[in-house]
């Protein structure tokens, strides 16, 4: 008999009389406008929006898993040892609510101006700089990759400090990834439109010196970039900013005139940007080949840091051969590592 009692007692603690009623407008929607909006929105990465009460209430337990299951915002680092300044995922609590708003049956809540108006102002702000591609170029319609090289002077006649990059694809279909360069020769013009890699190029026949292998990459998915306060990349005057295109094979000609658009400090940053590029060259186990069937571990060293430093970005390039990349700083003789 007590037993019963205790059972009784148990489910009627937990009916949720005095529960807190979640909505939509109060509480879902401020968790979505932070964490998701930047993809799912009209012309974001995402193939639908989560802008409005309609588009969420009808997908409300496909996000409830996406969330849960951790595949939705989405952030592939492993946060284990580590946070990121950058980071994408959403608190314990904002899980909760998730969840408690689809189990108390998706109340829409009252909308306010200011709560609508939130959503309708992510947009990026006007950039200072646009550098398009000189003239639209004519990807042509026979079905094969197409590695181009694009020249866009910058034309100033000032070093300029980038706080933020943006690359926007023109033709965002094909555009496959891009690639900027810097170089500070200007012996590289008639090469604007030229296939990458062909020996009838003046970077081929004149052996140009790059001034930057690998200023900036963009892949389908990318964010514009933006740098921390007083960091920044310095572009040097009367640089030439060379974009390598690869677009994807169409069987219809297409045009596109990809545009770079710039961010900009008007005072050096106290803290440049240096990119380090480590290629086959810095393996220290050589060679560098994976025989058929086999698993290989390469290491690389990269040169002493020559100050303390801070790593920003780490970008592997291994296509589908690589698994896995594990940066780490080596103790030599430095006291620590924050
Ligand atoms: C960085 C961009 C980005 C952010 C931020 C983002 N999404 Fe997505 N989302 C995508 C893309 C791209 C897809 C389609 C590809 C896929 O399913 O992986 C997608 C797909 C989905 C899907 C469909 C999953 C499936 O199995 O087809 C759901 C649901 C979803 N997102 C919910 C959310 C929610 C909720 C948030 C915020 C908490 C969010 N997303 C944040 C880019 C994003």
């Amino acid at each position: 008999m007590k037993t019963i009692w205790c059972g009784w007692l148990l489910v009627l603690s937990t009916i949720p009389l005095c529960a807190q009623q979640l909505t939509y407008y109060s509480d879902i929607k401020p968790i979505l406008d932070r964490h998701c909006v930047e993809c799912h929105s009209a012309g974001g990465a995402a193939p639908f929006e989560l802008t409005s009460f309609e588009d969420v209430e009808k997908r409300a337990d496909f996000i409830q898993v996406a969330v849960e299951t951790r595949y939705m915002p989405p952030w592939f680092a492993d946060t284990t040892f580590q946070t990121y300044h950058n980071q994408r995922g959403l608190s314990n609590a904002e899980l909760k609510s998730i969840a408690t708003w689809v189990g108390q049956g998706r109340r829409k809540g009252k909308a306010t101006k200011t709560v609508e108006a939130k959503t309708a102002s992510i947009t990026w702000p006007k950039p200072d700089l646009v550098l398009p591609m000189q003239r639209p170029f004519l990807i042509p319609g026979d079905n094969t990759e197409q590695f181009r090289i694009f020249v866009i002077p910058s034309n100033s006649k000032e070093d300029l400090y980038i706080k933020g990059i943006d690359f926007r694809p023109g033709n965002a279909k094909l555009a496959h990834h891009a690639r900027l360069m810097l170089d500070t020769t200007q012996m590289l013009r008639a090469d604007d439109g030229a296939m990458a890699g062909d020996t009838a190029t003046e970077f081929t026949r004149r052996n140009v010196q790059l001034a930057h292998a690998f200023w900036q990459g963009w892949v389908p998915g990318n964010f514009p970039v933006r740098y921390p306060e007083g960091i920044a990349k310095v572009l040097p005057k009367n640089t030439d900013i060379i974009l390598n295109m690869h677009y994807s094979p169409t069987p219809q000609p297409a045009y596109d005139q990809s545009e770079i658009r710039l961010y900009l400090d008007k005072t050096p940053p106290k803290r440049p940007i240096h990119d380090l590029i480590l290629d086959e060259n810095w393996i220290t186990n050589p060679p560098f080949v994976i025989p058929a069937g086999q698993v290989v571990k390469f290491y690389m060293r990269s040169p002493m840091a020559p100050a303390d430093i801070s790593l920003i970005n780490v970008l592997p390039h291994m296509h589908l051969l690589g698994k896995a990349s594990k940066p780490m700083p080596l103790r030599l003789r430095a006291k620590s590592f924050r």
